[in-house]
């Protein structure tokens, strides 16, 4: 999980007290889901190292309007890392260049006055831009709709401590509930692989007794689904891990393709009963 430490973004950096950055933005610009886009410069004057990434944005929209101009589109919800819908390549990276930080969270006292900085949608087949910097990621939903979920019975709620969980257990599915589904995975990885994302799901539902029963059924819908929406593989190459603002490692993906296998085995086996 994150530490204080390694977000940088909340300690109290009071010698910056007062400043402000003039920076040069290039920001991709979109119409719709069918025109074509372009990088478009604006001038950032007066910025407070203070601002989040966010309300540097809000700031530059609000002068765009004031000239009768249409403002940026971006996402965002929570502001505070949690809602996964701020994303955006920010240099060329996704989230920024802060480690474990979400584009909301990043303050810019992280940019150097004078700077140019390029903000781009998440490029990926699977995640369509809807315009400027929105993109679908109805994707993701899809893949959890196949099979992120429990089949749980209706009634009276169960005491709290009814089902037990092994605390090394209870542990690893709460950092991999962690995931925020923000697509800055998929946007990082040079193959648009969703590998870490859909293990992160399999993984947490997999590490919980309530997860057991469709445990194999998951694992190959999941993983079908997200073919089916033109992720594409991995290669191990471990830039979505190294972008993840929510630090889910990728031994996670390992896991999920041992449950791929033993539930691909299972499937084998059943078939080739049944023809007998
Ligand atoms: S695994 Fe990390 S980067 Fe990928 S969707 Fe989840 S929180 Fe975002
Ligand atoms: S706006 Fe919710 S995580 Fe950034």
């Amino acid at each position: 999980m994150a530490t204080l430490a390694s977000r940088g973004a909340t300690a109290s950096h009071d010698g910056d007290a007062g400043r402000t950055l003039n920076l040069t933005l290039q920001v991709w610009r979109q119409k719709n889901a069918t025109s074509a886009g372009k990088m478009v410069t604006y001038e950032a004057k007066g910025i407070s190292v203070d601002m989040s990434f966010l309300e540097m944005l809000d700031v530059v929209n609000e002068r765009l309007i004031a000239r009768g101009e249409e403002p940026i589109a971006f996402d965002h919800d929570c502001r505070e890392g949690i809602c996964g819908m701020c994303g955006m390549m920010i240099n060329g990276i996704a989230h920024g260049p802060e480690r474990a930080t979400t584009a909301c969270e990043l303050y810019m006292r992280h940019f150097r006055d004078g700077e140019t900085i390029t903000i781009e949608p998440w490029r990926a087949k699977a995640f369509p831009v809807i315009k400027d910097l929105v993109v679908d990621r109805g994707a993701f939903d899809r893949i959890i709709q196949a099979g992120g979920y429990i089949t749980a019975p209706t009634g009276g709620a169960r005491d709290a401590n009814a089902i037990l969980v092994p605390k090394a257990d209870a542990d690893a599915a709460f950092d991999y509930a962690a995931c925020i589904s923000c697509g800055a995975c998929v946007a990082m990885c040079p193959n648009a692989s969703a590998m870490l994302f859909t293990a992160a799901k399999v993984a947490h539902l997999g590490h919980l007794p309530q997860g057991q029963p469709e445990r194999d059924d998951r694992v190959l819908r999941m993983v079908e689904q997200m073919d089916v929406e033109g992720f594409g593989a991995c290669t191990n190459i471990g830039e979505c891990a190294a972008v993840c603002p929510k630090e889910i490692p990728m031994d996670v993906i390992s896991y999920m393709n041992r449950d791929l296998l033993r539930a691909t085995r299972r499937k084998d086996r059943e078939a080739k009963t049944s023809n007998e």
